[in-house]
């Protein structure tokens, strides 16, 4: 069946020039596969720097100049290439950026939040939807005529949650959107983005909040060193015997719940030939030094990881 988004072995990698005329292309996304479906909320999780916002804006066609990126990625069932990205966007593919300075610094909060109108009575009936929406995020009428400058952080963020869910998407791709946030209104964005599962549209959640991923995703797919290790229910990650790969499973004995049992060692920053586990792993094989396991099913479980690829070669 058709996904609403399939996103098939992509990679990106950055063209740097280091001491002057030295070129250097560093990897930062490899071979990452992941889809959504209608009615479906995925989570993202992962270290700083593992790639999260990255895929987010390979998905927009909003990267930066000096990216080189190879895979395909699919929106219902086409090939979304940059033409279609930019025709999409706002409309059927919304962002909530992770960071505010995607706010234009020199328009009315309210007048981005609606964005571009054919006519007069798009403009009106938008308009609308736009004071319901801030009304919601407490934001009052006040902050319609102010400038991204005159806002708390707090504010923005909320300036730029609004300005998502009044474009009405079939696929939204909210990029670390509660941090900073008061308790409510986390709670009224995860009830806002599971609002949006309820009318069959397919949201991308990234987040360090591996709570609000747990409440709020029906599968949560785990990124390490630009490689997604692991896709698992949300149900399953509930308890740490039904998750596979070792590293997300440290993720989650992490939680203070769990006694804060903290992970060994970061992520590596340069490429490596092997599992960019390795260094790190407890059930590491001679082999995982350098051959890097391939992302594969297991039982229904997403999982980068030889113990699972020999498993499955067994059986
Ligand atoms: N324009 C760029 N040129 C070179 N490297 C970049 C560029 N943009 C991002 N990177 C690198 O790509 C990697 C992934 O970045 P990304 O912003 O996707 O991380 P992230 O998982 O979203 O992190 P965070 O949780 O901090 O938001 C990082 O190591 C970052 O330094
Ligand atoms: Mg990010």
């Amino acid at each position: 069946m058709t996904k609403l988004l399939e996103v098939n072995n992509l990679s990106i990698s950055f063209t740097q020039y280091v001491q002057g005329l030295n070129r250097h292309d560093s990897k930062v996304i490899s071979d990452l596969t992941i889809d959504i479906d209608e009615s479906e909320i995925v989570a993202v999780l992962g270290s700083s720097g593992s790639g999260k916002s990255l895929l987010a804006h390979s998905i927009l066609g909003i990267l930066p100049y000096n990216s080189n990126v190879t895979g395909e990625i699919k929106y219902k069932g086409e090939v979304l290439n940059q033409g279609l990205k930019e025709k999409l966007r706002g409309k059927e593919i919304c962002l909530i950026p992770q960071s505010v300075n995607f706010l234009d610094p020199l328009m009315k909060v309210s007048e981005q939040a609606i964005g571009e109108c054919k006519d007069d009575k798009e403009h009106d009936e938008k308009k609308i939807r736009q004071r319901e929406i801030f009304n919601r995020y407490g934001l009052d009428e006040s902050v319609d005529d102010l400038y991204p400058f005159e806002l708390s952080g707090g504010m923005a963020r909320k300036v730029l949650l609004s300005t998502a869910l009044i474009g009405n998407p079939s696929l939204l791709i909210a990029d670390e959107p509660t941090p900073g946030l008061d308790k409510k209104s986390v709670e009224e964005t995860i009830e806002d983005i599971k609002n949006l599962k309820e009318h069959n549209k397919g949201i991308l959640l990234i987040t360090h909040e591996i709570d609000v991923a747990l409440k709020t995703a029906d599968r949560i797919a785990i990124f390490y060193s630009g490689y997604v290790i692991e896709i698992n229910t949300a149900e399953n990650f509930k308890n740490t015997d039904n998750i596979l790969h070792p590293y997300s499973k440290a993720l989650i004995d992490s939680l203070p719940r769990n006694g804060f049992k903290l992970t060994e060692g970061v992520q590596p920053l340069d490429e490596v030939s092997g599992c960019p586990y390795y260094e790190n792993c407890p059930i590491r094989l001679d082999k995982c030094e350098n051959n890097i396991p391939k992302l594969i099913n297991h039982d229904g479980i997403m999982i980068r990881c030889f113990k699972y690829e020999e498993a499955n070669d067994e059986s």
